[in-house]
């Protein structure tokens, strides 16, 4: 389907009209109300007793490896969803553009009690071709999409200490379009006995990596000067302002850890929405981002001079996704927003999540090298203490703008603006 993400006043409509523009009423109708029928949910965890909604939007003016695209996002954070619709916007026209490396998860096997923990790893190394196709027998119908176990690689851990020689092994599996962890958990369980009595040892765990450094993403993306200047600001010195506050993050911990959280903030929201794993793409990520032993920012901005100047931004982070299995066989909402963003792999899946990464992670840069976040996320607030106060229509507007106007952002405020307004009417 071509259509363009670019919905101006978008925020502006009420919810049905929005659902309208998006042209998909009729699946809209099937996730209301939470978008998880209780049925569902209690099929998916245990003791349920209700389940538990999150806002969901789509964030706008994205396009992503040149094709227009809507960003599902479930998130509770005010800001979130406006500031990436604004920073997709200074990324236009180019957008961004996307890389994936192969799916290939990571399971680790853990063998300890090894006497000679070298001898171990040679004797497996040398058996991997026959463990490799041992494993491969074990999941056909995955070799028959072009996936599949790749690799296996011991190391050694350990060669004395309280378990004894510590050896793991690591079994490469390419998922495809499965995030792989049932997958890969299955193999290493299935293949631990055999791969422990070659290595003369006690089979230990048996259970992927999260450091999913095998199956990676890089999105790249350019905002010109033109789209980064604001009303008094020139866009040249934002670009300034935005790459030294990318080398802050490059130059400290401290700041690399908060700059990746912004990073984060697009990106859970888009695998949330699609019934992702977040906790194991999070846990994938910091350590990733630790890699060197120094905790570094996933994302960086560098100035250029062409094109008119502007910057380059660029997030290379692992992000382990799936368009089949998991949540998504039984949560209608999260296939929707697989629908809405037009997905149907994995690795278009993680495009769109990374590129709600750096997308956050520009606006948040460009909000705190000008004017500081808090005054875009007051008038957010403001918005919402408008709403929570009853106003409706045109009234929420004003209602939020003299808020914001006076500085007194409360719901006490709220409420009496609304009343004298309506008076007025
Ligand atoms: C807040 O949710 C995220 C930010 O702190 C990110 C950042 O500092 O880059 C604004």
């Amino acid at each position: 389907m071509t259509r363009s993400s670019r919905l101006s006043g978008f925020y502006r409509l009420g919810i049905s009209e929005r659902r309208q523009r998006l042209g998909h009423s009729g699946s809209f109708a099937a996730i209301d109300p939470g978008g998880l029928p209780l049925d569902a949910a209690d099929g998916m965890i245990e003791n349920v007793i209700g389940t538990y909604a999150l806002p969901f939007a789509v964030a706008v003016n994205f396009v992503i490896d040149d094709v227009d695209t809507l960003v599902p996002m479930a998130i509770e954070e005010p800001s979130v969803v406006a500031a990436s619709s604004n920073a997709a916007r200074m990324a236009r026209p180019g957008g961004f553009s996307t890389t994936c490396s192969a799916p290939v998860m990571i399971g680790q096997i853990q063998i300890t009690n090894i006497a000679d923990a070298d001898a171990a790893a040679r004797a497996l190394r040398e058996a991997a071709p026959a463990l490799l196709d041992e494993a491969r027998a074990l999941v056909p119908r995955l070799a028959d999409r072009g996936g599949g176990p790749v690799a296996f690689e011991p190391r050694v851990l350990a060669k004395s200490g309280i378990d004894g020689g510590v050896v793991v092994a690591h079994l490469h599996v390419d998922c495809r379009d499965a995030m792989g962890a049932n997958l890969v958990n299955t193999l290493c369980e299935a293949l631990a006995d055999r791969v422990a009595a070659i290595a003369k040892g006690k089979p230990g765990l048996r259970i992927l990596s999260n450091l999913t450094d095998g199956r990676t993403v890089t999105v790249r993306c350019f905002a010109a000067d033109a789209n980064l200047a604001g009303d008094d600001i020139d866009g040249a010195e934002v670009r300034r302002a935005i790459a030294a506050a990318s080398r802050f993050a490059e130059l400290d911990p401290y700041r690399a850890c908060t700059h990746n959280k912004g990073i984060m903030n697009g990106l859970d929201a888009v695998l949330l929405a699609t019934g992702q794993d977040w906790r194991a793409v999070e846990a994938g990520a910091h350590a990733f981002a630790a890699r060197s032993g120094t905790y570094k920012p996933l994302a960086v901005w560098h100035e250029t001079e062409t094109r008119g100047g502007g910057l380059v931004g660029e997030l290379s982070m692992p992000l382990a996704v799936g368009t089949v299995g998991g949540a998504l066989h039984v949560h209608p909402a999260a296939r929707l927003a697989l629908e809405l963003a037009d997905v149907t792999t994995a690795e278009q899946l993680a495009a769109v999540a990374g590129a709600a990464g750096l997308a956050t992670n520009l606006a948040a840069l460009r909000a705190l090298a000008t004017e500081g976040i808090q005054r875009g996320h007051m008038a957010l607030h403001a918005r919402g203490l408008a709403r929570a106060a009853g106003a409706t229509g045109d009234l929420v507007d004003r209602v939020a703008a003299e808020l914001s106007a006076c500085g007194d952002v409360k719901a006490d405020r709220a409420r009496e603006v609304l009343a004298r307004l309506k008076e007025s009417l």
